[in-house]
């Protein structure tokens, strides 16, 4: 099966969440399988600077204001399509966000950009290479199918599209109809009109054939109100063709006993060489409660404020509070206030993957009070570097921890502390719970290795995308 896989991010290459790591992971992950997959990126700087051997496999005289060229490339080990259109993506600055912080005011044209080219692919080939289906991921890349209905009539390739996170809807007002190239006959509630709006979001999930999200449990929220975020009736209307494939990791990257970035080991036992120096890279002095850590985009999806209040209970307990992240600057405030105020917490604003191994090497606890996780990557890592996760009952989070009930310990099922309703109430009895947890070595050191033993890899799902993509292709 050949497949053509389209985001606004990929890792290593251009990274802001865990959309590009799963992005990036899946080729290496499919491949085994049969698969061929290629990903279909915009030429951001970033990118551009990376790429082996570019070569232009098709020419679009205006995409959207400007000459745009598609470019076939190696980079990071992986096959690649870019999308070079200078006027939209060669500019300084953040891949959604200007240096304000604000979003692009062209991010609507930007990003059905991206799709029309690889509707473009679709319908004339890269070269003489022609996907079999293909996969968009998220809001960014749910204008193919239209595109592929304007360039190839009814012909149409199958697609699969992928919700990683279902709060960003990409919307444009509806008086850019013309400037999208959109079919007028299609702005109505059956196809992508949302509210008087053009919703890309809704384009993806009303034309494809097959519908995914990141875990099980996002899947069935994402059909209620709480969690649909406005799209709960699009999702029950296609809910015959939605399904959860939980995400995996590269498990080579973060592999406790070779990881450069820290003292590498291969039992619990190996964590306190590491805790020692997070310890003092944090300013922190030694304690006798839990040393959480926690790695976020900071955004009200992520619960800060909800630890930011239970933090206490934690406090209480000796415990101690390493943090790395950066988002809202209102979070970023009110988190250096915090650290300067207590010496058990370290707060490090900025984006650091070293660091981000350093922390999951040294902490005996990862937290992630998320009010909703379609899967969330963190608690992964946790699981498999020892790092005990502490998280809310949602999403993938529900699906990738066992919470240590008194049957999960004795059972020895137990991996990490899960809390619900997700409140800052709920939160704080989940602290005092870790710390009594923490305070007993034999059944801390039973929860570490517990989680070092889950499949936290691609093994399992990559299988079950690859059955999607076959049957898809098998019945076009
Ligand atoms: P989301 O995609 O919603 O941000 P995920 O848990 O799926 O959440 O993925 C986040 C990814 O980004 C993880 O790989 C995490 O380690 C990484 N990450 C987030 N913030 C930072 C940061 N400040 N520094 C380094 N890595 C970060
Ligand atoms: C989104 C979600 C996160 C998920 C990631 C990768 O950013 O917020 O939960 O792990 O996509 O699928």
């Amino acid at each position: 099966v050949r497949v053509l896989s389209v985001a606004s991010e990929c890792a290593p290459l251009i990274k802001t969440g865990g959309l590009a790591d799963v992005v990036g992971a899946l080729p290496a992950a499919l491949a085994g399988l049969g698969a061929t997959l290629r990903t279909m990126i915009p030429g951001y700087p970033q990118v551009a600077g990376q790429l082996n051997k570019p070569r232009t496999v098709a020419k679009i005289d205006n995409l959207f204001g400007g000459p745009a060229r598609i470019l076939s490339a190696e980079a990071a080990g992986l096959a690649l399509l870019v999308v070079d259109a200078p006027h939209l993506f060669d500019r300084e600055g953040g891949i959604y966000l200007d240096a304000a912080g604000h979003d692009w005011p062209d991010n609507p044209l930007r990003f059905a950009a991206l799709s029309y080219a690889a509707a473009h692919v679709a319908v004339h080939g890269a070269g003489k290479w022609r996907p079999d289906v293909v996969h968009g991921h998220d809001w960014q890349a749910g204008l193919v199918l239209e595109y592929m209905h304007a360039l190839g009539g009814d012909a149409k390739t199958p697609f699969i599209f992928t919700i990683h996170n279902v709060a960003f809807h990409g919307n444009a007002p509806g008086n850019m109809l013309e400037q999208l190239q959109l079919d007028p006959w299609r702005f109505n509630a059956d196809h992508f009109e949302f509210w008087g709006q053009i919703s890309a979001l809704k384009a993806g999930l009303m034309g494809a054939d097959k519908i995914t999200t990141v875990s099980q449990t996002y899947a069935e929220e994402l059909m209620t109100d709480t969690f649909g975020m406005g799209m709960e009736g699009v999702l029950r209307h296609r809910q015959a063709d939605l399904t959860g494939i939980v995400n995996g990791i590269d498990t080579d990257v973060w592999n406790p006993a070779t990881d450069p970035e820290i003292q590498s080991y291969k039992t619990p036992r190996g964590k306190a060489a590491n805790k020692k120096k997070l310890q003092a890279a944090f300013g922190l002095e030694p304690a006798g409660g839990p040393l959480c850590v926690l790695i976020s985009r900071l955004t009200s999806q992520k619960g800060i404020d909800l630890l930011i209040e239970a933090l206490p209970a934690l406090l209480d307990n000796d415990g101690q509070l390493a943090l790395l992240g950066s988002g809202e600057p209102a979070l970023e405030v009110a988190l250096h206030k915090l650290a300067a105020a207590h010496p058990n917490v370290g707060v490090q604003i900025g984006y650091d993957e070293a660091l981000s191994h350093r922390m999951m090497a040294g902490g005996d606890a990862i937290l992630v009070p998320s009010r909703f996780e379609p899967c969330g990557l963190t608690q992964l890592y946790g699981l498999r570097y020892g790092t005990v996760p502490l998280v809310g009952l949602t999403g993938g989070l529900a699906d990738t921890v066992i919470n240590a009930s008194p049957a999960a310990l004795s059972s020895g099922a137990a991996t990490g502390v899960q809390f619900f309703p997700v409140t800052a109430g709920a939160l704080g009895n989940a602290f005092h719970r870790l710390s009594a947890l923490y305070a007993a070595p034999k059944i801390w050191a039973q929860l570490q290795r517990n989680g070092m033993k889950q499949a936290v890899g691609w093994e399992r799902s990559a299988v079950e995308y690859h059955a999607l993509y076959a049957g898809l292709a098998a019945s076009d």
